[in-house]
């Protein structure tokens, strides 16, 4: 696909509903009692396969793509079925990672793949807290790598009854069996702060004995501890620890999810960079474990205005006017990471027409994500002609040098494209982003909604 520089952009924008949290309502909606509505549910391919994941384990789920409605008929945590076949993640790492947990707690067996970039991605860091915890999850190449095989509890429990509360159900002989091999709760420590280990864990603390808990070295998004304790589970938060009780009656429930901070990204940095631009960005979900991006642009000069800020469900929402401005460069670090994870690429782009020198550290994760977004990231900006150094652990920019257009390699990652999108409407003359398609993981209308401004 091919882009040009832009003149100003004027408008306004509704992005679409989040997909960290649209992944969840199809989960917990699952495990829960009674009917899960979902509106402005992100129809990204991602989301799709949890979806997908989630009929084929017998949960009936209506989606209504030209309403962005979902509806999940519930089952109760003992409800999901012995899938077929292999589960499907496609591209979709929360899918994998937090299905894991909930798959780990089933009395029956099951497995699971999901596309190229999947099968490269590390899951030995949910496999270790799991098979802590007592599970039998592993990996079927021996290399920590999906696919995944998750062999289940005895035999005899699989076709008994689906008791709401193990101790009030189970007849004694299935209980003793039941309680031999059921999960134990765990503390657990986790080496990196990510919100996918997190909620893989305490989701599988969902099915233990005795309480389970995530300590992580700085917090990541912490959508699975609010949702999870709309939907009825017992559990807290205090600093970096999330605790869980197991065996909750979990009640479906009426959601609408806000707007993806993650998506809005993309239309900060095109406000901010493209000269005589303002945009509106309505609706975008401000959850303080998210929007370092805002922290960020503020450092370095951004104007934003936070405009109708309100609680939905837990999650705080607000409209957001970003106007062109002459940004500065900036240092990013520590804490705020987790908080702007997948932003960082287009902080990237940002960085490369601010005064002075970015430094990003601290963010190795990024290797890790759909693409190694380190080099990815440094490969391509390089390409167009800015001044990036690739690190250990993130990356040096320094700003101010004018960007070409050139050939960009996405490698089928979304962000990756998204970012480039941005950054050529900067470029002098041509930009062709390969593989642009994409966008459809998390954004499907992105480059419509892009031109719709200009
Ligand atoms: C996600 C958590 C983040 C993020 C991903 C979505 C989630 O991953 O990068 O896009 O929905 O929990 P990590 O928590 O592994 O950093």
């Amino acid at each position: 696909m091919l882009f040009r520089k832009s003149g100003p952009l004027k408008g306004s924008i509704t992005v679409p509903g989040d997909k960290s949290i649209s992944h969840r309502c199809v989960m917990f909606g699952a495990l829960a009692e009674g009917t899960t509505e979902v509106t402005n549910f992100l129809q990204g391919a991602d989301c799709l396969s949890t979806i997908r994941c989630f009929r084929q384990l017998g949960i009936e789920i209506t989606n209504d793509p030209t309403m962005d409605y979902v509806r999940i008929k519930g089952k109760g945590l003992h409800g999901l079925q012995r899938p077929k076949d292999i589960l499907d993640v496609g591209n979709s790492g929360t899918t994998m990672r937090l299905l894991s947990g909930i798959l780990c707690g089933q009395s029956f067996s099951s497995s699971m793949t999901g596309d190229a970039s999947i099968q490269g991605r590390p899951m030995g860091r949910i496999m270790e807290p799991l098979a802590l915890m007592g599970a039998d999850i592993r990996s079927i190449n021996n290399n920590n790598r999906a696919p995944l095989a998750i062999n289940s509890r005895p035999e005899q429990l699989r076709n008994s009854e689906r008791p709401y509360s193990s101790e009030q159900l189970y007849n004694s002989d299935q209980l003793s069996l039941f309680k031999q091999h059921r999960l134990k709760g765990i503390h657990y420590k986790s080496p990196v702060a990510s919100a996918q280990i997190k909620s893989c864990v305490l989701l599988a603390g969902l099915y233990a004995e005795g309480e389970t808990s995530v300590t992580e070295p700085s917090l990541s998004r912490n959508h699975t501890e609010l949702m999870l304790s709309e939907f009825g589970a017992n559990i807290t938060s205090v600093g970096t620890t999330a605790t869980i009780q197991p065996y909750p009656k979990l009640t479906g429930r009426k959601i609408h999810v806000p707007g993806d901070i993650s998506s809005a990204a993309y239309f900060i940095a095109a406000g901010l960079l493209v000269p005589n631009s303002e945009i509106l960005i309505k609706n975008v979900g401000i959850n303080p474990t998210r929007d370092g991006i805002l922290r960020v642009c503020r450092q370095m000069g951004a104007d934003i205005t936070l405009e109708n800020i309100i609680d939905q469900g837990g999650e705080p929402v607000a409209d957001l006017v970003v106007r062109h401005s002459e940004l500065t460069a900036t240092q990013i670090g520590g804490d705020i990471i987790p908080t702007l994870i997948d932003e960082i690429p287009v902080i990237a782009v940002l960085a490369c027409f601010a005064k002075g020198t970015t430094v990003i550290r601290d963010a190795a994760e990024l290797k890790v994500k759909e693409s190694n977004r380190i080099d990815v990231m440094a490969g391509n900006l390089r390409r167009m002609g800015a001044d990036v150094t690739p690190t250990e652990d993130g990356l040096i920019i320094h700003g101010g040098k004018p960007l070409h257009g050139a050939s960009i390699e996405s490698k089928a990652d979304h962000r990756i494209a998204m970012s480039f999108a941005i950054a050529s409407l900067l470029a002098e003359g041509e930009t062709e982003i390969i593989g642009a398609e994409c966008v459809d993981i998390s954004y499907p209308k992105f480059y419509s909604d892009l031109k719709s401004l200009a």
